[in-house]
């Protein structure tokens, strides 16, 4: 059995080879955004490998993502498959979940500031 660490939450999960890594996540309760039922069309579930490894990529991945991203270690995670070794991967944030927070985190320093 791997580990691997889901970031930014820092959930860790024990799998074992050859699983995919959605199927991993959703089976230990980590969220993994997606809309296409694992399909490798909505591009919902990339994660970001950041230590580690996971399986090579897929010919349905390697066809659909920019080779820039899989240079990166940008992955779907409804294809990409778990190896024996540990990793860590992160969950991108939604871009409108992290500007609302910019903009809270902002009103919250000036509130401070006025006291
Ligand atoms: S779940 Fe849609 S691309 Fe992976």
């Amino acid at each position: 059995m791997a580990k691997i660490r889901f970031l930014p939450a820092g959930k860790t999960i024990k799998v074992r080879a050859g699983q995919t890594v959605i199927h991993a996540a959703k089976a230990n309760r980590v969220v993994i955004p997606q809309r296409c039922g694992g399909h490798a069309s909505c591009l919902m579930c990339k994660v970001i490998v950041e230590e580690g490894r996971l399986g090579p990529p897929t010919a349905l991945e390697q066809r659909i993502m920019s080779e820039d991203d899989l240079n990166r270690g940008v992955r779907l995670a409804c294809q990409a498959k778990t190896t024996d070794q540990d990793c860590t991967l992160r969950i991108p944030e939604n871009k409108l979940k992290s500007v609302v927070q910019a903009a809270l985190e902002r009103q919250r320093a000036e509130e401070d500031d006025l006291w």
